[in-house]
């Protein structure tokens, strides 16, 4: 398997910054691997369910898993495979134990679609039963629908980032099947065409009357506030740029709306405070291989201070490995 794009990643994120503690610093989170995946699994996105459970995507193969993390030495289930696709991107929950997700048939080299095959699904965990798989609706006009998140006041409606020259934020209605572009900018585009310059627009998570968003190519972290529909509805506003060496990834934003923590390329998650911008790099080579994906634990008071991160891993030979889940206790 070709996943040069990481590859690239890695290579361009040669100069590293490290986390200089200073007097008001709090103490580095402690970083634990909480499960390692086999080989050439790329690991993209994930969910937590009010049970704790985490939903886990992977871009190289068909399922979708789940793993309890307060458990020790959690071995992950396949809630469901979807046929006839490659890999799954982003995943959110939409309504209670309901959550929207992105399938596709991959280009990984180039972290593209193959033009027709992506498509929008809801998983309905809702129910005692099996899980309940809906088709919402195949998207055509996108190669890349990457980040993936609710709206948080309408539940209808589910806003995907476009990181390809589109530079768009897709609206997906889960009633209808509806799609179309909500809005776009030069701020959600691309730098270039090749790995490591072609991804825009790339975290997404709405919070309050705010859509928050990375665009790893430009190196910034922003937002916008949007309305009842997903319409923007004032200027973007960047709130960090990322610093040297650093390429922000997808976004968590805690329930307070104080700090984002955005998993970054090559080892890094970011602490990013809201009010100013301010940063904290947390580096760990070893076990923060590629952090693809991040949100906060659910369920009792210790998961809520915790942040649980995908890692897309690293390269040995034409092998990824150290696929993974890490947690930061907070
Ligand atoms: C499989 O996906 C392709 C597009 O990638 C589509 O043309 C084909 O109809 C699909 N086949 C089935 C059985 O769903
Ligand atoms: C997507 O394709 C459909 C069908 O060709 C077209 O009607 C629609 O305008 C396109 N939307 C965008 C945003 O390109
Ligand atoms: C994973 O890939 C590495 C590097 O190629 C290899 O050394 C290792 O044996 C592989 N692990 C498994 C379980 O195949």
């Amino acid at each position: 398997m070709k996943l040069t794009p990481i590859l690239a990643l890695a290579l361009t994120a040669r100069w590293a910054v490290k986390a200089l503690p200073g007097p008001n610093t709090p103490p580095s989170p402690k970083i634990r691997t909480i499960y390692t995946f086999p080989n050439n699994t790329f690991l993209e996105s994930l969910a937590v369910r009010s049970n704790s459970n985490l939903l886990i995507t992977s871009m190289s193969v068909p399922h979708l898993y789940s793993l309890n993390p307060t458990t020790p030495n959690p071995t992950p289930s396949i809630i469901h495979t979807f046929p006839n696709i490659t890999g799954i991107a982003g995943i959110t929950e939409t309504t209670p134990d309901v959550f929207a997700l992105v399938t596709a048939n991959w280009d990984l080299a180039n972290t593209r679609a193959y033009p027709g095959t992506l498509a929008v699904w809801t998983v309905d965990l809702s129910k005692k039963q099996q899980p309940i798989i809906r088709l919402v609706t195949y998207i055509p006009n996108s190669t890349i629908i990457n980040g993936l998140t609710s709206h948080p006041s309408n539940p209808r409606i589910i806003l995907g980032a476009d990181s390809s020259s589109l530079g768009a934020v897709w609206r997906i209605d889960l009633v209808t099947g509806n799609y179309e572009i909500a809005f776009s900018s030069p701020l959600f585009t691309p730098t270039g065409t090749a790995p490591g310059t072609n991804l825009g627009i790339n975290g997404l998570r709405a919070s309050g009357n705010h859509l928050y968003f990375t665009n790893s190519a430009q190196g910034f972290f922003g937002r916008v506030k949007i309305d009842k529909k997903g319409n923007k509805i004032g200027e973007i506003e960047i709130i960090s740029e990322s610093p040297e060496g650093v390429i922000y990834d997808d976004i968590a934003i805690d329930k307070e709306k104080k700090r984002a923590w955005v998993a970054s390329h090559p080892d890094y998650v970011v602490e990013i405070d809201l009010s100013d911008g301010k940063q904290r790099v947390v580096k760990d080579e070893t076990r923060l291989l590629n952090p693809t994906s991040a949100t906060f634990g659910r369920g009792g008071k210790k998961e809520k201070e915790k942040v649980y991160v995908t890692v897309g891993g690293q390269f040995v030979g034409w092998d990824l490995v150290g696929n993974g889940i890490v947690a930061l206790d907070l």
